[in-house]
């Protein structure tokens, strides 16, 4: 099994830009394609990905060494235990395991192998019809998805012209562009845009006329996720 890193240093920052034609690449399984983020490792790797599952097609039963998170960008993915439609915010712990399909198709954002000892509770969550909580400024909303062990993900709704307080992240920052386009001093955004920002960095965001929804995770990188055996393969 080859080792593939992509976007493995995780003291560089890094911006990917949506998935485009030439940016998809084959998985195992036929009519499953993959985006790759970040990635360390071979076939079971530690992974950041956007997945794209074509109508009809199926992922092989696997269990989750490590964890998968996932949010179900478009469509409605699919296992035994129901379906998960556009906006469902998943977490299979450890040991557990599936087998993934997809009747219509369907994009997720997914991350597998980054959860830490005893993050053992399965989430669910329907962020579609989820309630909202204000932010720490005007204009912000905030939806929490998950925290453990330092580590915080959650939705977060900017309206139009908005602007956060600048703020340093001791842990790192995570953030996918869902909608509009997001912006801080060092750049802009648009939907689809993933961006990574090491520890200690330090930036001051805000949105324009189009205001924005952003996935954000906060304090992965200083973080002692769960390894992958060097035997696995
Ligand atoms: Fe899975
Ligand atoms: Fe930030």
């Amino acid at each position: 099994m080859n080792t593939l890193h992509v976007n493995a240093d995780f003291e560089q920052r890094v911006v990917v830009n949506a998935p485009d034609p030439a940016s998809w690449v084959a998985s195992p399984q036929p009519g499953v394609r993959r985006h790759l983020l970040d990635r360390v490792g071979g076939e079971v790797a530690r992974a950041t990905s956007i997945v794209r599952y074509d109508a009809g097609s199926s992922f092989a039963r696997h269990t989750h060494g490590g964890g998968e998170e996932f949010l179900v960008l478009e469509g409605t993915f699919s296992d035994e235990d129901g379906d998960y439609p556009e906006g469902s915010y998943v977490r299979n712990p450890p040991g557990t395991s599936h087998a993934p399909s997809s009747r219509d198709g369907c994009t997720l954002f997914v991350k597998l192998w980054q959860f830490t000892a005893g993050d053992n509770v399965p989430v669910r969550i329907a962020t579609r019809e989820s309630a909202w909580s204000p932010g720490l400024v005007p204009g912000l909303s905030v939806m929490p998805l998950h925290e453990f062990d330092g580590v915080s993900t959650a939705l977060v709704r900017w309206a139009p012209n908005t602007r956060f307080n600048a703020h340093t992240h001791p842990g790192g920052e995570e953030i996918l562009v869902l909608q509009g386009r997001f912006r801080d001093e060092h750049g802009e955004y648009p939907v689809g845009t993933w961006l990574r920002n090491p520890r200690w960095s330090r930036h001051t965001p805000f949105t324009g006329a189009e205001g924005a929804l952003i996935y954000v995770k906060v304090g992965l990188f200083g973080a002692a996720l769960l390894q992958p055996a060097a035997s696995a393969a």
